[in-house]
């Protein structure tokens, strides 16, 4: 027996909901929380599956944390291993958010390689320049990476050759604990980063810059636990933005964070959908004539690569031709099988090497119709959950395993939008 999403399409997601907190920021602040010296309480976690591995893998190292109605208490004080197991860790690309946090605890760390979805070739070259240029001694062998701090850890200028989500976590980690200043150059600016500088900062770190290019950093001694709520997933946000749009649907989206989701805004608007952002909230309306449109993924504030997939089985029935390249991984376009499964048309071109990113042509057919579908990576789940939402007849998605990483109790939140969708066995 294996699990599937069932969903019977067909019907405008109508209502309000609530997005649920950043898985991406809330693995950053999990790491950063073991830095503390005294317990803190890490509130608005999404209860998915990529963080109650984490909070294993936090325990196995001595943490002792209780996980109740999205709150983890997190009492660091103990902490003795260096070396959470190495089966968790090999699927989670954050697993190596631990190692700079057990350098700066206990000296040493030995966590396995990050894994995470098939997307691309996920470099963690920018990571291991970072850890090292602050004094870390950083070896990776038969899978994994073995760290030591044999004299010091110091601050240094830090330029990284690409503005990697993951380099710029860590060596911000590694830095707050450092003793002196270090400069991140050509740092990430996504909004997980600053949540994880404002958590960081919360716990006395002195950082600056978080959310522009150049991050600057004043080592610190000590890390006193704070209360800390995590930002809303702005994934999770598109996602139901998207998903709106393509069922021509009326949505008022609660606990957003709208700036974070300006690329988006402008895309939808840009090819005919109405979308009001307010403080907090953000109401989508897909109702009127929408037609294709041309993008690309960037780094933010630019269109996140997280939400091509989902925009791409949006832009299936859209008139007119659309064309989506994939700028951040050379392989994020798996799941355009299963969506011509469903009757989409779509050539992938492109190799996904270096100069030559993948780009989807998307020509656009009247209809969707649902069928037996297996999502190949997290944010496909979410392209295939959109298709599915959008086609005549049921849709049945199997590989749920990825829906569970990332997405909390999204049957719920579709199904109060008065979507027919539900876990089944087959
Ligand atoms: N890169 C390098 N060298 C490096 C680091 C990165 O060439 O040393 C390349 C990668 O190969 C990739 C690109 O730069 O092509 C982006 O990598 P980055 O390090 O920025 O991404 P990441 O830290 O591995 C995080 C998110 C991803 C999200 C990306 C981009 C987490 C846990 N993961 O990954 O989220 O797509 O940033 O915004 O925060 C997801 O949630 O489904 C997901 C994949």
């Amino acid at each position: 027996m294996s699990e599937i999403l069932r969903i019977n399409g067909g019907k405008p997601l109508e209502g309000e909901v609530r997005v649920s907190g950043s898985k991406n920021a809330a693995l950053g602040i999990l790491a950063a929380a073991l830095l503390a010296d005294s317990p803190c309480t890490i509130e608005n976690l999404p209860d998915v599956s990529d963080i109650r591995s984490m909070l294993g893998m936090m325990e196995e190292l001595g943490a002792k944390i209780t996980f109740k109605d999205n709150t983890a208490v997190i009492d660091p004080t103990d902490l003795t291993g260096c070396s959470p197991s190495p089966e968790p860790a090999s699927k989670m690309r954050a697993s190596y958010y631990l190692v700079p946090v057990l350098l700066r605890k206990l000296g040493k760390a030995h966590v396995h390689l990050p894994g995470g979805c098939n997307i691309g070739e996920r470099a963690i070259d920018e990571t291991l320049r970072g850890w090292r240029a602050l004094g870390a001694t950083i070896e990776v062998k038969d899978g994994f990476i073995i760290g030591s701090v044999e004299n010091e850890l110091h601050g240094a200028n830090v330029v990284l050759g690409c503005p990697s989500v993951g380099a710029t976590i860590n060596t911000m980690l590694l830095a707050a604990g450092a003793k002196g200043r270090t400069t991140i150059s050509n740092a990430a600016k996504e909004p997980h980063i600053v949540d994880v500088a404002i958590f960081l900062s919360a716990m006395g770190a002195r950082i600056k810059g978080a959310g522009t290019d150049e991050i600057r950093i004043n080592g610190i001694d000590e890390f006193v636990g704070r209360t800390h709520p995590v930002i809303p997933d702005q994934i999770e946000t598109g996602t139901l933005m998207i998903a709106a749009a393509a069922t021509k649907g009326d949505v008022l989206i609660r606990g957003a964070i709208p700036v974070h989701m300006e690329a988006l805004t402008l895309k939808l608007m840009e090819i005919g959908i109405f979308v009001e952002s307010m403080d907090d909230m953000i109401r989508v309306v897909g109702s009127q004539p929408y037609r294709g449109t041309v993008m690309k993924t960037q780094v933010y504030p630019g269109y996140p690569t997280d939400l091509q997939q989902p925009f791409v089985s949006f832009l299936t029935t859209a008139p007119g031709e659309s064309t989506v390249t994939e700028e951040i991984f050379e392989n994020r376009f798996a799941y355009v099988k299963e969506l011509e499964k469903m009757g989409a048309s779509i050539d992938v071109r492109g190799t996904g090497k270096q100069g030559d990113r993948q780009t989807a042509y998307i020509h656009p057919v009247k209809k969707l119709t649902g069928a037996r579908v297996e999502v190949p990576d997290l944010r496909a789940g979410a392209a295939l959950i959109v298709a599915g939402l959008m086609a005549e007849g049921t849709t049945d998605i199997g590989h749920t395993e990825f829906i569970h990483r990332g997405y909390e109790c999204i049957d719920k939140k579709l199904r109060d939008l008065g979507a027919d969708v539900h876990w089944a066995e087959e």
